[in-house]
């Protein structure tokens, strides 16, 4: 079923004989120290205990891990705790409430707002107050639907401190999208904005949730919309017969009281449910529990950035709609009490030095980013950079997808000056934090390679047998023991849970990730990317299945195909094979932009095909699957491989032989 990673793809990759120790001072005061490798191993668990007391715990835990009903784990056993006072309470108590939390910095120049943890706490406590007013409780979800404003954190905090678990849903997704999400898990309170700025233009978002209130209907679980005002846009107003529906967060918030007692929580009380692509066209509800996620979070935050909370200024660029922000700009740096930018627009408004800019001005020491966005830096060219004085900058991070080592090398010498270490960060939505990375202190970087798993995570590369294979050789990545901030089931569907992760190789006990991996000559690993289904667009995931469900939904379409085919600028591109109904006839000129923008309304721009190909015929095996390694040979121009598993092997003559027309562009 998987296309594993072939001999040839591995010995493709380049060899690299490049090292970057660590700077000898970052060394000399690292917070992790290569000690730490053996002590995790020696006892996990009692490693995993020592993390815990970064955490603030109103009742103190009986058992660092129940692991007697395997996969469904339970974590810091009888422990009680509030994320939100961790976040922020502990730390003005501690003296620090005057410490900047977030310099907020708004896309139109001139924009920008300082929090400190004393004002996000008063934020946090308004914000929980509403809530309750609106009938929210512990354990009734929130769906979260904004730009990245302080409101989208302070939102995050405030169901956390009230203990109703949040889903928050990427503003980039489509009315549809977010409906299914609220539906899924049964959301009665959304929080959105009129809109937020984006590439120097007011955006909207409220339509989108007002259009999937429609879809939600009457018996639907919303009862109520808190809207933020952020650009001053119209907002049409939803009110159902018996009261009104939305309501403005500067109304509710802004006149509730600042005074808010933080209930504890059991430590496997839900703490958030983040939807993210899996094989079938139905997005899975990861969720996430409070104590061992606190517990992760924050202590790779620390870990692997070798954050020091005192001095140091973090930017993470992710948007809060992704895992990447829940764990690193919201949950591990303020659990840290860091300092930290958040920026609420596109890397180019209004100009191409924009995010150089920020890191200027606001000294940025630590910035965590995504390789599709340094590969298109590079593309522009290093005068942009090279204009800004990036001097304090002390750290580098990668995640999201494999960083091509000449990514990697521009990255460290251009944006950081030749002094910064980078960390190539493996994670996933399911693993909560960061699982395989280099640690700054410690490691040799080798551009391409996340290196290790770091202490207290167990990973390895194992073959269909679930054998570690040799060094030189790939396979498959399994994480081989459960951590504190793992995924405790998929929302409303445990047996889906057991079933995609843990079924595979049961009789060993281990996660699949659904990557493959190398382990190099030295033993190092290198991620290569998605073994099933699911694509990686600009470090962004996505299900081919829920592409081509999007496709047959139009009407001229009888059937769909998608693979993800190798992109310089994305990572992945997604490419589409169709075959149009017999009414439709060809389809009519304007076929391909049609059919893109379809895909566009129904997930969200960045589904949107690179390319649509109308078809004869699909590739089909003699039971009837899509052979899509073949499609993927069409779409990267290679010759066509291995075709006799297929039903009709003339199939693939067709296809080839009809194509060269159907490029859409944007
Ligand atoms: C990929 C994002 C290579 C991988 C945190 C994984 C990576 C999926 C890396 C998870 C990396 C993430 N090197 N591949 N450093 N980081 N991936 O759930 O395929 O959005 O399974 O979590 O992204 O994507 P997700």
């Amino acid at each position: 079923m998987t296309d594993q990673p072939t001999q040839e793809t591995l010995a493709n990759l380049s060899r690299e004989e490049r090292r970057f120790e660590p700077p000898a001072e970052l060394a000399a005061h690292a917070n992790l120290t290569a000690e730490a490798y053996a002590r995790a191993e020696a006892d996990p668990e009692a490693f995993w205990a020592e993390q815990a007391q970064r955490i603030s715990w109103a009742q103190p835990y009986e058992q660092v891990l129940d692991w007697s009903n395997p996969p469904f784990a339970k974590w810091f056993v009888g422990g009680r705790l509030n994320a939100a006072y961790n976040c922020v309470d502990r730390h003005v108590e501690a003296g620090r409430g005057d410490k900047v939390a977030l310099h907020f910095v708004g896309e139109p120049l001139g924009d920008t707002r300082d929090l400190t943890y004393a004002q996000l706490k008063d934020e946090v406590s308004q914000a929980a107050n509403a809530l309750e007013e609106l009938g929210v409780e512990a354990g009734d979800r929130v769906a979260i639907y904004l730009p990245m404003i302080p409101e989208a954190i302070v939102a995050m905090l405030a169901c956390a401190r009230i203990g109703a678990p949040h889903t928050v849903v990427f503003g980039g997704f489509s009315a549809d999208a977010l409906a299914s999400r609220i539906e899924d898990c049964g959301a009665k309170l959304v929080i959105t904005a009129d809109g937020g700025y984006r590439r120097g233009a007011a955006s909207a978002l409220k339509p989108a949730v007002d259009e999937a209130l429609v879809k939600l209907g009457d018996e639907g679980p919303v009862e109520h919309v808190l809207v933020v005002r952020r650009t001053g846009q119209d907002v049409a107003w939803n009110a159902k017969a018996d009261g009104g529906v939305d309501v403005w967060w500067h109304e509710v918030v802004g006149e509730s009281s600042t005074e808010h007692v933080p209930q504890a929580f059991d430590a496997e009380h839900p703490l958030y449910v983040m939807y993210t692509s899996g094989t079938t066209g139905k997005p899975k509800g990861i969720l996430h529990t409070t104590g061992g996620y606190l517990v992760g979070a924050s202590y790779t935050h620390w870990a692997v950035f070798d954050l020091k909370p005192e001095t140091d200024v973090y930017w993470c660029t992710a948007d809060i709609g992704w895992v990447t922000g829940h764990s690193y700009i919201v949950y591990g740096p303020l659990a840290n009490g860091v300092t930290q930018v958040l920026y609420e627009g596109t890397p180019d408004s209004p100009e191409r030095g924009r995010w150089w800019d920020i890191i200027e001005q606001h000294e940025v020491s630590i910035f965590y980013t995504a390789p599709t966005a340094i590969r298109s830096f590079m593309k522009q060219g290093r005068e942009i950079p090279d204009a800004r004085d990036l001097s304090s900058l002390r750290l580098l991070g990668s995640v999201g997808e494999p960083i091509n080592p000449e990514a990697y090398v521009w990255y460290r010498s251009v944006i950081g000056g030749d002094r910064t270490p980078v960390v190539d960060t493996w994670w996933q939505t399911e693993t909560g934090a960061i699982m395989i990375s280099p640690l700054p202190g410690v490691t040799a970087g080798k551009p391409g390679s996340a290196m290790t798993a770091i202490p207290g995570v167990g990973a390895d590369v194992v073959d269909d047998e679930g054998r570690p294979v040799p060094n030189g050789s790939g396979g498959l990545l399994v994480l081989t023991r459960p951590w504190p901030s793992m995924l405790r089931t998929i929302w409303g569907d445990d047996q889906r849970f057991v079933d995609t992760y843990w079924s595979r190789f049961k009789e060993q006990g281990y996660y699949f990730a659904g990557d493959g991996a190398k382990r190099d000559d030295d033993g190092d690993l290198w991620v290569l990317g998605r073994v099933d289904d699911v694509m990686n667009v600009s470090g962004h995931r996505l299900s081919t299945t829920e592409i081509e469900s999007a496709l047959v939904s139009h009407p001229k379409v009888a059937e769909a195909a998608v693979v993800g085919a190798k992109d310089e600028d994305t990572g992945q591109a997604v490419c589409a094979f169709v075959i149009l109904r017999e009414t439709a006839g060809d389809g009519g000129a304007d076929i391909v932009a049609e059919l893109r923008q379809h895909v566009r309304k129904e997930i969200g721009p960045i589904a949107t095909p690179r390319q649509v190909m109308v078809v004869p015929e699909l590739p089909k095996t003699r039971s009837g699957k899509i052979m899509r390694r073949l499609l993927r040979d069409v779409a990267e121009n290679r010759e066509v491989g291995d075709v006799t598993t297929l039903a009709d092997a003339s199939v693939m003559n067709l296809i080839s032989s009809g194509l060269g027309a159907g490029k859409g562009e944007d």
